[in-house]
């Protein structure tokens, strides 16, 4: 039934008894209860560097919040290097960028995908400038347009001390999430990401901790916390 995606990765879906799952969920929880006055509904998901686990985070993160119910938008704007497509076996001919240049509506351009309420919109063919087309008008009338289709709607970026569009993106975004790997992120780089997003007046809504084994089992867990 679940063929057509990331078995082994996207777990929040294919495994919603176990631990990590648990763990996907609390995130979505906290996610929901930080914003009563002020609800959070567009996000993306950061990291310092590549390989901290952004993908996988919201990927997984998307599925948790479709499973609740939420009408969920996951947009793939890390432009670089493209990689939600892969994880729900989907084709990336057409994408964001595509949407962005008005080729297709995006309705015509997102993908249903296997879970129920969960839409993906894949970056498309990769431009030579993605910070450039990432901080167009257009790119924030698109945002504004899906608002009014879903509930929410998450985005994966490239590394934020790397490019950019972290930085771009966070300006159109309700709130952001640092993703932080166990014994990879450094400290010193973390603290850069924090400052910057600060600067830039973005609402950091939590980190999560990646990659952390726990001593009782061999998996990993994710943590949450301000
Ligand atoms: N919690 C985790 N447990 C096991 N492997 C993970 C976990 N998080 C990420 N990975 C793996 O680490 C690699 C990099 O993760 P990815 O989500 O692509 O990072 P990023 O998007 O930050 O570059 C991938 O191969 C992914 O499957
Ligand atoms: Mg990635």
């Amino acid at each position: 039934m679940y063929r057509n995606v990331h078995e082994s990765k996207l777990v929040a879906h294919v495994n919603s008894s176990s631990s990590l799952s648990e763990a996907y969920r609390t995130l979505r929880t906290n996610i929901m209860f930080s914003g009563i006055d002020d609800p959070v509904r567009t996000i993306m998901l950061t990291s310092a560097s590549p390989g901290e686990g952004k993908t996988t985070t919201v990927a997984n993160l998307a599925v948790t919040f479709a499973h609740e119910g939420k009408k969920t938008l996951l947009v793939d704007a890390d432009l670089r290097k493209p990689s939600v497509h892969i994880m729900f076996k989907k084709s990336n001919r057409s994408g964001l960028t595509d949407a962005l240049f008005k080729e297709n509506p995006w309705q015509e351009i997102v993908h249903e995908t296997e879970i129920e309420h969960l839409h993906l919109l894949t970056a498309g063919i990769i431009p030579p400038n993605p910070s450039e087309i990432l901080s167009s008008r257009r790119m924030s009338e698109l945002v504004e347009e899906w608002r009014v289709h879903y509930d929410v709607i998450l985005f994966d970026t490239p590394p934020l001390l790397a490019v950019a569009d972290g930085m771009i993106l966070s300006a159109l975004c309700d709130g952001v999430i640092l993703v932080i790997k166990s014994g990879k992120t450094k400290f010193t780089s973390a603290r850069k990401v924090l400052s910057q997003l600060e600067f830039a007046k973005a609402r950091v809504l939590g980190t999560v901790l990646n990659n952390k084994k726990r001593s009782k089992d061999s998996g990993y867990h994710y943590g949450y916390g301000q």
